[in-house]
């Protein structure tokens, strides 16, 4: 008996697929990013049911998650966003994974590796506009190109950019960076492969579709319920626990470490196997709900490392084995990562990349 597992509604992720991609022109390519585990929906079955829906690219932070795919995935495009070191320049040959360069001496790495071996290592520039993170600054891109161009043994055949901030009201920001994207590009041969949107950008701007938009968090299914985006995606993870306890308690029952929570009433009191060890976040401590029965439970007393404990109310008829979502739908009722996020003042990137990978994930 699995004391917590998750599952992956695979149905509903070709779902989001089809509804992004109806709403961009077939000429821009949708780039799966599916790092971090596929934001903690498991990688390969995850970007192998993509690619059943026609995603032909892939962008992961480190060149071993893109190993894994090139297995899965003979075909694919598979980009790394983050850097690979010129020891592995016969890999990404091999492999035919594209690296992306993120400063000058990076890319003089690279090439001087891939002329050792008498190639040419086909890659991506990306562009610091504003992000301020990885990347050669927008203003020294020609500087760079030509560095570059005169080192010999690097094909620059993309070029990206990663926004900092989009807001659909106040485009400011954003319009700046794509300014100064513009601004680089002009020093890249015009047929380069240009990519720039996030999940965000792709919902509310259609101007930076260009070559290919890099999709993460819509495709899982948040951030893009508003009927104002270009499209409308839903959550596909669940994760759930099973209750291992169900006591009878009285009114004024101190609960969980350091009794921060005492009922109010005689109640009923469930233990479900699921703690912060597996990445449900302390800051649910007397505040986040789980469903049991189809009912929203009210999380009571501290998170601890292996359980939770919640009031399921006087009369429920909940038992020891009994279902309980932590994330998902039961019935009528929903508890979805945006909630958590909240409550737990994070984003909902962070709830689901907290989900021990360890946990068992079923596809279904
Ligand atoms: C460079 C880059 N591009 C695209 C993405 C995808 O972002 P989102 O999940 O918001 O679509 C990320 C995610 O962190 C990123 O780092």
């Amino acid at each position: 008996m699995n004391h917590s597992w998750v599952e992956i509604d695979i149905g509903r992720l070709k779902q989001n697929i089809r509804a992004l991609r109806s709403s961009v022109p077939s000429e821009t390519a949708v780039i799966f990013v599916v790092k971090a585990d596929a934001y903690s929906h498991g990688m390969v079955p995850v970007a192998r049911a993509a690619a059943e829906e026609g995603i032909n690219w892939f962008a992961v932070a480190f060149l071993d998650e893109a190993l894994k795919i090139r297995t899965a995935l003979p075909d694919v495009n598979i980009l790394v966003m983050g850097l690979v070191l010129p020891e592995h320049v016969g890999e990404l040959l091999e492999k035919r994974i594209f690296p992306i360069v993120t400063c000058l001496e990076h890319g003089l790495a690279l090439a001087e590796a891939a002329r050792a071996m008498g190639k040419t290592l086909p890659v991506h520039l990306k562009v610091d506009t504003g992000m301020g993170r990885l990347g050669v600054q927008w203003n020294e891109v020609s500087a760079t190109v030509k560095a570059l161009n005169e080192a010999g043994g690097l094909e620059l055949i993309g070029v990206c950019s990663h926004f900092a901030r989009v807001e659909p009201d106040q485009p400011d920001h954003a319009s700046a960076q794509a300014e100064k994207f513009n601004e680089a590009l002009k020093h890249l041969p015009a047929k380069i492969f240009k990519h720039l949107s996030s999940s965000r950008a792709a919902l509310y701007f259609s101007g930076w579709d260009l070559d290919g938009i890099r999709q993460g968090i819509v495709l899982y299914g948040y951030g893009a319920n508003d009927p104002k985006g270009r499209f409308q995606t839903k959550p596909i993870l669940q994760w759930k626990a099973r209750v291992v306890q169900v006591k009878k308690v009285p009114a004024d029952f101190a609960v969980g470490y350091y009794s921060t929570y005492r009922t109010e009433y005689p109640t009923q009191i469930a233990t479900l196997a699921v703690g912060y060890a597996d990445g449900y976040n302390r800051a649910l401590s007397n505040k986040g709900d789980v469903l049991i029965g189809g009912r929203r439970c009210a999380v009571v007393g501290r998170v601890s490392m292996n359980w939770i404990t919640v009031d399921v109310g006087p009369d429920a008829k909940v038992k020891m084995g009994d279902e309980a979502v932590l994330i998902g739908q039961q019935g009528e009722e929903s508890v979805w990562a945006d909630e958590l996020s909240k409550i737990c003042r994070t984003i909902p990137y962070e709830i689901l990349t907290s989900i021990n990978a360890a946990l068992m994930r079923k596809y279904v």
